[in-house]
């Protein structure tokens, strides 16, 4: 696979695919850590004397054209991040893109519309792949993102010009494949969240790789319910019971440690002004639910995390969104924080996370990837990837 460094881009036109798939409120961009990510890439691109034609999705338009998901806050937080102007199109091809392209010169940006307005980017449709194509001489793919979708701005247009990895999708393809491939052990991984139905093939995978297999967040009661103890009111998926039993009788086979919570915080109702207590794993009330991870548990995962040399976190431990159960996640990310090993965070809520409480600095690496991540974490190849890989 050819990377960014392997291109001589001087005077051409870049056609660059990055996932500035970023929350917004009220027209605002509320966290640009995608548009960061992207930086060294797209600063590389203008100081080698390139036209870079940046492309992007925003939310699900599902082909049509949708004004709130319009790309112009992202253009007005680039070109402050940036420094310089950056050219918007309203539209993503035809007479005002190839217009604005024939006025800019090397080391411009333009930044075309959400592209999935075209009903043919998740079609990955062949017309829609020409006319990216018809715009630019080479094709570079750092939307790490959105590589677990075979769309036409993310596989489709890769067959038709050079292509190549951009400095984000190399270094979270590197990070990440490197911690499934060859790890540094003991090698731990946290996963949370609240359904287990979302994490079966991401734990099902990891349970070949790792030391550790912590658990946490609303998918552990279906676990605790499967060892046989009470959950009261906590979230159950009945029909993943005996899927459970079969993954911590996995990891028995495997020598895995299969880490559950010992105590948690309860709460007599889902909100932020229940009442609450900490109750040990078997002794919790049958009208109350389980919503965090309890003290003990903290410690117990937090030594867990010193004595390991790499730890991969997906899914927060409890529900975050309200201080008095966001205990437990902020917990974990402290332990993570302030660990020697080598730290990952495997992208979506967890790296959402740790941003909100303000460690995103402190880890070695935060996944840009949500889905992405969790697929590559399965050990799925992502179509973007594999894209690239086929040149
Ligand atoms: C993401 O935020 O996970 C990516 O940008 C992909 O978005 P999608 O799930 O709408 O394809």
């Amino acid at each position: 696979k050819k990377t960014l460094q392997d291109l001589d881009v001087n005077g051409k036109k870049v056609f660059c695919r990055v996932d500035f798939n970023v929350p917004m409120k009220n027209g605002e961009v509320t966290d640009d850590t995608r548009i960061r990510a992207a930086l060294p890439t797209i600063e590389h691109l203008l100081e080698k004397g390139a036209v870079v034609i940046l492309a992007s999705h925003l939310g699900r338009p599902k082909g049509e054209v949708i004004e709130e998901l319009r790309l112009d806050p992202v253009a007005e937080r680039l070109s402050d991040l940036l420094g310089k102007e950056v050219v918007k199109t309203d539209t993503v091809y035809g007479k005002e893109v190839n217009e604005a392209l024939s006025q800019v010169s090397n080391g411009d940006v333009v930044l075309i519309e959400n592209v999935r307005f075209d009903p043919g980017e998740e079609k990955n449709d062949p017309s829609l792949i020409q006319a990216f194509a018809d715009m630019a001489d080479l094709y570079i793919n750092d939307a790490f993102g959105t590589a677990h979708r075979a769309h036409a701005s993310t596989t489709g247009v890769a067959e038709k010009l050079p292509a190549a990895t951009g400095f984000l999708m190399e270094k979270e393809i590197e990070v990440l494949g490197k911690a499934l491939e060859n790890p540094d052990r003991p090698f731990t991984a946290i996963i949370g969240g609240a359904k287990v139905k979302d994490k079966i093939n991401v734990i099902d995978h990891l349970l070949d790789k790792v030391d550790n297999l912590i658990i946490g967040g609303g998918l552990a009661y279906t676990f605790v319910k499967a060892q046989g103890y009470e959950i009261g009111k906590s979230l159950l998926e009945e029909d993943k019971i005996e899927l459970a039993k079969d993954f911590m009788q996995k990891a028995q086979d495997k020598g895995v440690r299969f880490v559950m919570p010992e105590d948690v915080v309860v709460a007599d109702d889902f909100s932020e002004e229940a009442n609450t207590k900490i109750v040990d794993i078997e002794e919790i009330p049958a009208d109350w639910e389980a919503l965090d991870i309890g003290p003990a548990t903290r410690e117990k995962y937090n030594q867990i995390v010193k004595d390991s040399k790499l730890v991969i976190w997906n899914g927060p431990m409890g529900v975050f969104e309200y201080n008095a159960f966001a205990g437990g996640t902020r917990a974990v990310a402290e332990s993570l924080a302030g660990t020697e090993g080598y730290t990952v965070i495997g992208g979506g809520d967890s790296a959402a996370a740790v941003e909100k409480l303000g460690f995103a600095d402190d880890m070695d690496h935060v996944s840009t990837g949500g889905g992405a991540s969790l697929e590559f974490m399965e050990g799925k190849v992502l179509p973007g990837v594999k894209a690239l890989d086929d040149k």
